[in-house]
């Protein structure tokens, strides 16, 4: 069904991202594996016989010319997933400097927008195309991120704009927002004591993070024709964190039945 596609992963070199190349080559495609870790995409397109490209998501003369160099040297692009992003420390806003939140704002939203006009040129042109942009329950809930989460619930709306815009172009466009997945940008917050792991995983349903290839598998699905009548879907992948956490107001989640 997928053989052969051209499929393009932002933020590819590592964790989510990654785990998102090693599922579309698996499920047959020619992944184009671009990051602002040149080295690291290297590392992650050789595994998969793929191609790595150098951009910076926020920069778009930058991902114009990485669009163009994939387009001619592997062909034309039927899958975008974004998943090149940046996370923050959880601090009051008095404590946030705004180049810090500039930072933020910069990659997660305006790279998720900026790589999206820049595949969808010629997805347009061809009048087919599928984009996955990788959101977050941070854009969905209240929370201590007074940069990550406003930005994400912007994917979210991206997403969705995005969605209305081109589906008569025949893109599709949605999201996944993954709960705390366990990538190499969480274990550093944990490491850093940003983040605690137990309290992470104790208010998800299934008292566990998510794995990277969980969310993989995902973004698969919603690039595949399996997926053909979804678009503007914002598809929470988070071990039930969202349905879990209001339950604190009551005690928190109780032992398992049985
Ligand atoms: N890990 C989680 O718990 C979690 C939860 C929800 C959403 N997310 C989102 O998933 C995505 C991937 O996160 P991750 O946890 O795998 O992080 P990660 O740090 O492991 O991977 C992110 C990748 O994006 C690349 N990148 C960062 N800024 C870039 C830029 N300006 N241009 C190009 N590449 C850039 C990095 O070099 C890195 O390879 C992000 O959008 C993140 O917000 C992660």
């Amino acid at each position: 069904m997928s053989k052969g596609r051209i499929s393009v992963v932002t933020g590819g070199a590592s964790g989510i991202g990654a785990a998102c190349v090693r599922e579309l080559a698996a499920s047959g495609n020619l992944v184009a594996v671009v990051d602002r870790d040149i080295a690291k995409a290297q590392a992650v397109a050789a595994e998969i016989g793929g191609k790595a490209y150098a951009a910076d998501v926020g920069n778009e003369t930058d991902v114009e010319a990485c669009a163009a160099a994939i387009e001619r040297e592997c062909g034309p692009v039927e899958v975008l997933v974004n998943s090149a992003g940046i996370i923050q420390v959880p601090v009051r806003p008095h404590d946030l400097p705004m180049s810090s939140w500039d930072d933020v704002v910069r990659v997660d939203q305006r790279g998720t927008y900026v790589a999206c006009v820049a595949f969808a040129r010629q997805m347009i042109a061809r009048k087919h195309g599928i984009i996955v942009n990788i959101a977050s329950i941070a854009g969905m809930r209240s929370m201590p991120l007074h940069a990550y989460a406003p930005a994400k619930a912007a994917v979210i709306a991206i997403t969705e704009c995005l969605a209305a815009e081109w589906g008569p172009s025949g893109i599709r466009v949605n999201a996944v927002s993954p709960g705390y997945t366990l990538t190499p940008a969480l274990k550093n917050a944990i490491d850093r004591g940003e983040r605690d792991v137990s309290a992470l995983a104790a208010n998800a349903a299934l008292r566990r993070l998510v794995d990277p290839a969980e969310i993989g598998r995902v973004v698969a699905f919603l690039a595949s024709d399996a997926a053909s009548a979804m678009t503007g879907a914002n598809v929470p992948v988070d071990c039930g964190w969202l349905v879990a956490t209001s339950w604190n107001s009551y005690g928190g989640l109780r032992e398992a039945n049985g």
